[in-house]
């Protein structure tokens, strides 16, 4: 179902917020934002190999990682990647393999090619939440992990009011305010192979979570295969 809210905030609206951003988005969105993205980069690098980090943005979270993961950004918009790129240069971030322009909903990756997806702050701000997971959970190994930290709107009660109300103007800022967890937890039901493993509040105020899905069949570490979920279970989820 296309909510009438989700239709109101296309990639134009979104790629010309985020050109207005990048000069200040790290001064803005940078300490604010820090324990989220750690708590992503922890989560990450538990995994380790090859990580694909969607709605990269400036790279703030680039050089934070450790130098035996592998790196790959993608973002829509060029002004906050060409941010990036000159952090990669930089600080020298020779495991970062390549950042490229590209469409989180459209990613130009083969099936299977990453052992974690990351997206930090970027699920509210597509046009197309549900179409994006499924992206990220195609390119996605059996084994892997899509990670976010993203908003998630109050259930009820006044901030929900206050949310809803300051939707408009939050589209033309370049995200939502109004996301409730429930669309995550769908997206996983309705996704053959892959399940919600965690939820946990963030700062600011825990009004964002870190959200972690795992996609069944690959190897854990001690190369034993990692057992599918079985209907049953997933039905009494
Ligand atoms: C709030 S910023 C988050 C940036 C970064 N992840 C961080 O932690 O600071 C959202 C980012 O998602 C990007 N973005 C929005 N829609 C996108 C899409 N459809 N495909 C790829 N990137 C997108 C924006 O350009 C922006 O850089």
């Amino acid at each position: 179902m296309t909510h009438l809210s989700d239709a109101e905030l296309d990639k134009q609206t979104i790629t010309k917020a985020y050109a207005r951003w990048a000069p200040v988005y790290d001064l803005v969105f940078g300490a604010v934002f820090e324990r989220g993205r750690q708590a992503a980069i922890t989560a990450a690098e538990h995994v380790g190999g090859r990580i694909l980090e969607v709605g990269v943005g400036t790279g703030l979270s680039l050089p934070h990682y450790s130098r035996a993961c592998r790196l790959c950004g993608v973002d829509i918009s060029e002004p906050m990647l060409r941010k990036a790129q000159e952090r990669v240069a930089e600080l020298e971030l020779t495991n970062v393999e390549g950042l490229w322009v590209m469409d989180a909903e459209h990613l130009l990756f083969p099936d299977n090619s990453f052992d974690v997806v990351v997206a930090q702050y970027v699920v509210t701000t597509v046009p197309n939440p549900e179409a994006t997971l499924d992206e990220f959970a195609r390119v996605l190994k059996p084994g892997g992990e899509i990670i976010l930290v993203s908003r998630v709107g109050a259930e009820a009660g006044l901030r929900r009011s206050l949310e809803h109300w300051f939707a408009p103007a939050a589209r033309k800022l370049g995200w939502r305010t109004e996301f409730s967890f429930e669309r995550y937890a769908r997206w996983s039901e309705r996704t053959e192979g892959v399940r919600l493993v965690e939820r946990r509040a963030m700062p600011p105020l825990g009004h964002f979570s870190l959200i972690r899905f795992a996609k069944d069949g690959g190897q854990d570490r001690a190369g034993a295969r990692v057992p599918e979920e079985s209907p049953a279970a997933r039905a009494a989820r």
